[in-house]
């Protein structure tokens, strides 16, 4: 095994960052969960003994910093952050869309990322072991789709930051990643269609799409590579996901 590092994943309620946290407390990692629904992480952390979490709202400036203060003498050990936080709002074309949409994705999706990472930084860079940084960005971020601007700006903008953060952390040891996944099964498209679970199904409907155990292993994977060796940009997608919208099923389901 790996040696045990100190891990913190945003978003880890659910989804993805639910999924990186029970694949990596199962490789015996610590970690440090942060969202806003805690029963949640509570529920989890009783049944992971090297799990402990906090409330975190990234999107409200006050929270980060309570949150770091709250953890600061276990963040002494941190050597990894999962920015796995994030939503996508509403799938109408901007006239027609929300203003207070944009706002909670721009708000999550990039002010709370960057704001997150830059206060997780002076605990990385102390004990001067390196780490890793994994950015969940999303094939939105890389190739646009009607309806997605908003949404795939704040991505593309996580793509941008992960790369140019690689560049002020040259020479630390600290590696910079974004994971740009596709269509996967997770709480997204009910949280997107506003809580409307018959057009969240519709989503995941006529094809296989990833499972966010699939995305856990690849940062899995990711976090196990030797020192020496960084994966910068990874772009997953299911196989029946032949670009950023369309699926063809491979076979029958
Ligand atoms: N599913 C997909 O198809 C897909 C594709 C590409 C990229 N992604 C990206 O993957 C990441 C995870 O999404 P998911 O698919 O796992 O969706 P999910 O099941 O809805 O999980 C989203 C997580 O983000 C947390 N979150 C949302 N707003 C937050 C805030 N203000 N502060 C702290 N935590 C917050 C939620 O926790 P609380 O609500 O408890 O705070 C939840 O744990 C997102 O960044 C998403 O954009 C998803």
């Amino acid at each position: 095994m790996q040696h045990p590092r100190h891990i913190v994943i945003t978003g880890a309620s659910s989804g993805i960052g639910l999924a990186c946290a029970q694949h990596l407390a199962g490789l015996g990692h610590s970690l440090l969960l942060g969202a806003r629904r805690t029963d949640r992480l509570e529920a989890f952390c009783a049944e992971h003994t090297n799990c402990r979490f906090g409330y975190l709202d990234v999107a409200d400036p006050k929270s980060i910093p309570a949150f770091i203060e709250e953890h600061a003498s276990w963040l002494a050990h941190a050597d990894g952050l999962i920015n796995s936080a994030g939503l996508a709002l509403g799938a109408a074309p901007l006239q027609t869309s929300l203003e207070e949409d944009l706002i909670t994705m721009v708000d999550t999706n990039v002010k709370g990322l960057f704001s997150m990472t830059r206060a997780m930084l002076p605990f990385l860079l102390a004990h001067k072991r390196g780490g890793d940084i994994i950015n969940i960005g999303s094939i939105a971020g890389v190739f646009p789709y009607r309806t997605g601007s908003v949404y795939g700006a704040t991505k593309a903008a996580v793509q941008v930051f992960t790369h140019a953060l690689r560049m002020d952390l040259g020479g630390t040891g600290i590696r910079v990643s974004v994971v740009e996944p596709g269509k996967v099964e997770t709480e997204f498209s009910l949280v997107r269609f506003h809580g409307d679970a018959a057009q969240a199904k519709k989503a995941y409907e006529g094809y296989r799409p990833l499972r966010p155990e699939d995305i856990a292993t690849t940062v899995a994977f990711m976090l196990a590579q030797p020192a020496h060796v960084t994966l910068q940009q990874v772009l997953v997608t299911a196989t029946d996901q032949i670009n950023a919208t369309e699926v063809v099923p491979v076979t029958p389901l």
